[in-house]
């Protein structure tokens, strides 16, 4: 949803999609990047590769229809074997305890998104290099239930976060998501420890899922110039 180029995007999405192998249930992940690996797989499937897709989003469900991904859901599997989806933020910051956090939501997908990439024995993260960051600064997520908006943006004023209700861009009124919630992005300045404060949110009523991921991602794949760096957790 950020800025980027699609080529690095690209390189990404399809080299995540090389790691999907016969009879795998695969989630599939929301976004510009995450777009570019539903389409890989869409070609492989058309070279005989057989697997089933469990999508993270209305999105991310009517690209893997378009391209003929088989889909199921997650009360019908086992497991999901790999999830590939992107994210807004990812530190990358090898020595911080956070090395890895994300953060997720842009798309308003992210409760959806957590459900099936922490299902996932493996999540990797696909992304292009302006995601990567030292530290979490941008505005997190909160997709909260309708009628709890307001009470939930006084409990996020209490923990030092100012809380925006998303509006819609072609419509006059707030985003709803796929799941009928309101979601509030919350500034908060820079983040020092994202585990505790996904802790926090996590513990409000009416908050249904934050776009703070930490501890969730097993790799990142950075698509650049020239190729595709990997970070691994
Ligand atoms: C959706 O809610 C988000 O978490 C997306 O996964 C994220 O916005 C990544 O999107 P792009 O790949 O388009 O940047």
């Amino acid at each position: 949803t950020d800025g980027g180029s699609d080529a690095a995007k690209r390189r990404a999405g399809e080299r995540a999609a090389e790691e999907i192998e016969n009879g795998f249930v695969v989630g599939l992940g929301t976004g510009s990047t995450t777009a570019h690996a539903i389409r890989a797989i869409g070609r492989a499937i058309d070279d005989g590769l057989d697997i089933r897709g469990i999508p993270t989003s209305f999105q991310a469900r009517q690209l893997a229809l378009a391209v003929g991904i088989p889909l199921t859901s997650l009360d019908t599997v086992d497991g999901i074997d790999l999830a590939i989806d992107g994210a807004d933020r990812v530190v990358d910051a090898p020595d911080a305890t956070a090395h890895g956090a994300l953060i997720k939501g842009g798309g308003a997908a992210h409760a959806r998104e957590k459900l099936v990439d922490t299902a996932a024995d493996r999540f990797v993260v696909v992304a292009d290099p302006s995601k990567l960051t030292d530290r979490l600064e941008r505005s997190v997520p909160v997709e909260v239930l309708p009628d709890a908006h307001t009470v939930v943006a006084d409990r996020l004023a209490e923990l030092g976060g100012e809380a925006t209700l998303r509006a819609a861009e072609q419509k006059d009124g707030p985003v709803v998501t796929d799941n009928g919630n309101l979601v509030l992005d919350c500034e908060f300045g820079p983040i020092d420890d994202p585990d505790g404060l996904a802790t926090r949110l996590s513990g409000l009523p009416g908050v249904v899922e934050h776009g703070l991921f930490v501890g969730v991602a097993d790799a990142t794949y950075v698509g650049t110039d020239d190729g595709v760096d990997v970070r691994r957790y």
